[in-house]
C-alpha cells in the first residue's frame, strides 16, 4: 500500500495579512510549504508529495522546492491551483491518477500547507488507520471554546445565536486528512457543494468517516499570531 500527500498551497492567506501567498512565507527563515513538504515526507510510507501551487506561482514554488532537501525516496510534483481548495485538491488529486496506475498508489493524504508542524506520529496514524479499512480518516481535537451557531449579519449588528451544539460532541478537525484513493476520486467526481474540508465530500456520500487524535503542532497557521507561535515551536524543536 503506496501513499500520496496533495498539498494544497494555492490560497493568498488573506487573513495573515499583506504579502507573498500563505504557503510561501518563511518560519525562521524556511517556507512554510517545505516545512509541510517535509511533515508529509517524513512519513516512510509516503512515496509521493504533489504540490499544488498558486496558478502565477508554479516556477517560484519549484524553484524553492529544488533548493531544499527531501528524502531520496519521495517524489515531487508540483501542479498549479484553482479558485477554491477544493479546485486546487481535484487538481493534484488528478496528478496522482495520472502516476498511480504505474505507481499502485492506494491511499492519498490531504494535507494544508498551512498546518507546517504537524508531527510525523500523527500522519502514520491517519495513514494506518485508512490501511485497516476505513475509506476516510481526520485528525481531531476536543474545543477549548464554547461554540454557538449564528445567523450571520454582515452588517456589523449584533449577531443572533441559533444554537449551542454540546461542546463535549464537537471536535476539530485538522490535516492531514486520509482516504482511500478511488473513495477520494468519487467524492471529487460527484459533489460538487462547497465544502471547507475533504472528509465531509465523503460523508456527502454516505460513507463512515472516523477521527484519530490530532495533536496541538498541527494547529493551522492563519492570523499574525499563528505565525509567531509556530516560531516557538520550531526553536523549542531545534533546542
Ligand atoms: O483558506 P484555508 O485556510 O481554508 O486554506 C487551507 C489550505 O488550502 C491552504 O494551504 C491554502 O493554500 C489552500 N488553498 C488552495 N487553493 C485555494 C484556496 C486555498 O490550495 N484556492
Amino acid at each position: 500500500a503506496r501513499t500520496a500527500a496533495v498539498i494544497p498551497a494555492a490560497g493568498r492567506g488573506v487573513r495573515l495579512g499583506p504579502g507573498a501567498p500563505k504557503a510561501l512565507r518563511a518560519l525562521n527563515g524556511t517556507p512554510m510549504l517545505v516545512h509541510a513538504v517535509r511533515a508529509m515526507a517524513a512519513s516512510r510510507h509516503v512515496s509521493l508529495v504533489v504540490v499544488v501551487a498558486p496558478p502565477d506561482g508554479e516556477a517560484e514554488v519549484k524553484g524553492l522546492l529544488a533548493d531544499h532537501a527531501l528524502p531520496d525516496r519521495t517524489d515531487l510534483l508540483v501542479v498549479p491551483g484553482g479558485d477554491t481548495r477544493q479546485e486546487s485538491v481535484k487538481r493534484g488529486l488528478d496528478a496522482v491518477q495520472a502516476v498511480q496506475a504505474d505507481d499502485g498508489i492506494d491511499i492519498v493524504l490531504v494535507h494544508d500547507a498551512a498546518r507546517p508542524l504537524v508531527p510525523v506520529d500523527t500522519v502514520d496514524a491517519v495513514i494506518e488507520t485508512v490501511r485497516d479499512g476505513a475509506p476516510a480518516v481526520v485528525p481531531a481535537l476536543p474545543l477549548a471554546d464554547t461554540v454557538k451557531e449564528v445567523e450571520p449579519r454582515t452588517d456589523g449588528g449584533p449577531e443572533p445565536v441559533v444554537a449551542t451544539p454540546p461542546r463535549a460532541r464537537l471536535r476539530a478537525v485538522q490535516t492531514p486528512q486520509g482516504f482511500d484513493r478511488a473513495t477520494l476520486v468519487r467524492a471529487h467526481d460527484t459533489v460538487t457543494d462547497d465544502v471547507t474540508d475533504d472528509a465531509s465530500m465523503v460523508e456527502r456520500l454516505g460513507l463512515q468517516v472516523v477521527l484519530v487524535p490530532g495533536h496541538e503542532e498541527a494547529f493551522k497557521v492563519t492570523r499574525p499570531l499563528d505565525l509567531v507561535l509556530a516560531e516557538a515551536v520550531l526553536a523549542r524543536r531545534r533546542a
